[in-house]
């Protein structure tokens, strides 16, 4: 019997455990009295349900204009939910008519940053680069670029479902600090606000994948800590189904964010989640 048959086996790593982040994309909705509004009762909802924002974090991204109103909100009353915003400049400062800088955000206790979002890409003809330089002046200036990426129906059709988000993701990481923390959304194009939802093992599919790029590029410890998302058509009855899958830690909610129960709903996914 050789030594290493008799050594005690080396104690396991515990599991990495991530904390779920529920992300409500508000797109061009809500001017800043009914941001104000919402996020009231976002609050007060989510306290009646003694929601523990330590184990499912809360984010809100509303229009430019309606940030300010939503920061003093949230540190007059000491809401502990978190404030995103849905582009950036890649610029610092200058001449870019109609641009935000990160700075001008970071001023305004934002925390997230969603950069190429598929309405961005598509609507903006933002490209990879233009998205990864977005995504490094959130993080250079101490933000969180929240990177989209996902694939058309066409691109499900010809290359399947992870080829393309896995390109996206690849090329963003090109422009970031191996440190740089990100959260990484899913989000199939076909499936945005199309009531057709990804199916959770697709979107967990497409999650492991992109956890492996990570693993690739950055190494154990940020893959194993980097949240990813899944968003499209994403609602309180399929939340759970995605939440229980080994590689996806939230969700990027665009219609049902809306929607103060529902959202409200979304981020209890605890509750409804069955093992
Ligand atoms: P829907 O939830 O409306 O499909 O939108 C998803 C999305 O684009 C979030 O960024």
């Amino acid at each position: 019997m050789n030594d290493a048959a008799t050594q005690p086996a080396p104690p396991q790593a515990p599991p990495v455990k991530r904390t779920p982040l529920i992300a409500g994309n508000w797109k061009m909705n809500f001017d800043h009295l009914q941001a104000i509004a919402f996020v009231q009762k976002l609050a007060w909802s989510l306290k009646d349900a003694q929601h523990n924002y330590g184990e499912v974090e809360v984010a809100v991204f509303p229009p430019f204009t309606d940030l300010r109103s939503v920061q003093t909100l949230l540190s007059a009353d000491k809401l502990p939910v978190a404030l995103g915003a849905q582009d950036v400049s890649p610029h610092e400062s200058g001449a870019y008519t109609g641009d935000v800088s990160a700075s001008m955000l970071k001023k305004l206790d934002t925390r997230y940053i969603i950069v190429g979002h598929s309405e961005r890409r598509g609507g903006h003809g933002e490209n990879d680069e233009t998205v990864g330089l977005k995504a490094r002046a959130a993080a250079n200036a101490g933000m969180v670029p929240v990177i989209c990426v996902g694939e058309t129906a066409a691109d499900l059709e010809e290359h399947g479902a992870a080829a393309i988000p896995v390109q996206q993701l690849t090329a963003a990481l090109t422009h970031l600090a191996a440190d740089a923390e990100i959260v990484i959304a899913y989000e199939p194009v076909w499936a945005i606000g199309s009531g057709d939802p990804a199916t959770p093992e697709q979107a967990e599919e497409v999650g492991r994948a992109l956890r492996e790029v990570l693993r690739a590029e950055r190494g154990d410890a940020v893959a194993d800590r980097t949240r990813i998302l899944y968003g499209g058509s994403g609602a309180s009855q399929n939340v759970a189904s995605y939440m229980k899958q080994p590689n996806l830690d939230g969700a990027l909610v665009g219609g049902a964010s809306l929607k103060v129960d529902e959202f409200s709903r979304i981020a209890q996914f605890t509750k409804h989640v069955t093992v």
